[in-house]
C-alpha cells in the first residue's frame, strides 16, 4: 500500500457505514492519489492472468484510485472499462490514464447498482474490495439485513446481466466463502463458482465464478483450500482499513 499511516488517518471514516456515502469517496479521493485495497496486482497476477485473455472485454467495478486496469493494460488487456461512483476518482482515474498514454481505456462515473451497459457485453468483470463496501451495515453477517440482500443480489444481478454467455466474475475479497457463498449461488445464477486464494499472512479471496458452467443439479464446484485461522495475522489486519471488519468472522 502506498498510504502512509498519516494519510491514512486523514482519510479513514467516523463511521463504517460512511463507506456506503458517495460523498465520502468523494472528499477522500480528493487528497489520496493511490489506495490499493486487499494488497496490489503483484499478489494476484499469476490467478487473474489464468482467466484475461488479451482481447478479453473487461469491466472493473468500483476502480477508486486503484493501479489494477494499468496493470493489466501493461499485461497487454487494453479493453478495459472502469466504473465508480464518486466523480472525483473517475476524473482522477481519467486524467491519470491520458498522462500515460493508456487512452483506449474507458472510465465512466456509473452506481453498480445498475450497470449503464447492454446484456451480453462483457468477457470478464472485475471487483475488488467493492462489494464488500455494500456489507458495512449488513447486522448479523450470518443473517444480514434486507437492504443487504438486496444491494448485494442488484450488483450480482446486474454483472450476470452484462456478462456474455461464457464470461467471468471475478471477485477479491476479504469476505470468506461461507458469507459470499449464499449470493453467489442464488438460484438466478447460472455461474458455476471457485475460490483460490493468495496473501502471505492473512489470505485473500479469489473467486471465480464462470456464467453458464453451473452443474445442472445446481450444486456448486468449489475447490477446497485450507484457510488459516485468523488469530494468527493480527499484525497483518491492523495495518488494513476497518472496512475489514465487517467481513471477518473467526474460523
Ligand atoms: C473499498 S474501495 C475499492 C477500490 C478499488 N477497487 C481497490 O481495489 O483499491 C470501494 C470503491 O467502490 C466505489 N463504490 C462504492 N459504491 C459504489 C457503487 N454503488 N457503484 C460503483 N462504485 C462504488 C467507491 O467509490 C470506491 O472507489
Amino acid at each position: 500500500m502506498e498510504t502512509s499511516e498519516a494519510q491514512k488517518c486523514d482519510v479513514a471514516p467516523a463511521t463504517a457505514t460512511a463507506y456506503l456515502d458517495p460523498n465520502y469517496w468523494d472528499k477522500r479521493f480528493d487528497h489520496e492519489e493511490h489506495y490499493e485495497w486487499f494488497k496490489d496486482y503483484s499478489h494476484f497476477r499469476h490467478l487473474i492472468l489464468e482467466y484475461i485473455k488479451p482481447k478479453s472485454a473487461v469491466l472493473e467495478v468500483g476502480c477508486g484510485n486503484s493501479q489494477l486496469c494499468e496493470e493489466l493494460y501493461r499485461d497487454g488487456i487494453t479493453d478495459l472499462t472502469c466504473i465508480d461512483l464518486s466523480s472525483v476518482a473517475v476524473e482522477k482515474m481519467k486524467q491519470r490514464l491520458s498522462t500515460k498514454g493508456y487512452k483506449e481505456v474507458k472510465v465512466l462515473e456509473a452506481d453498480m447498482l445498475q450497470l449503464p451497459f447492454e446484456d451480453e457485453c462483457f468477457d470478464v468483470v472485475i471487483e475488488k474490495g467493492t462489494m464488500d463496501v455494500l456489507f458495512v451495515d449488513s447486522g448479523d453477517p450470518w443473517n444480514p439485513e434486507p437492504e443487504t440482500v438486496s444491494r448485494v443480489m442488484a450488483m450480482l444481478e446486474g454483472i450476470h446481466r452484462v456478462l456474455k454467455p461464457n464470461g467471468i466474475f471475478i471477485s477479491i475479497t476479504f469476505g470468506q466463502p461461507h458469507f459470499r457463498r449464499p449470493f453467489f449461488s442464488a438460484p438466478a445464477f447460472t455461474w458455476s463458482t471457485e475460490w483460490k486464494t493468495f496473501g502471505d499472512g492473512f489470505h485473500y479471496f479469489f473467486y471465480i465464478l464462470k456464467k453458464g458452467e453451473r452443474s445442472s443439479d445446481g450444486t456448486e464446484c468449489i475447490e477446497k483450500t485450507d484457510v488459516p485461522s485468523l488469530s494468527l495475522y493480527h499484525e497483518e489486519l491492523e495495518s488494513e482499513d476497518y472496512l475489514f471488519r465487517t467481513n471477518l468472522d473467526e474460523m
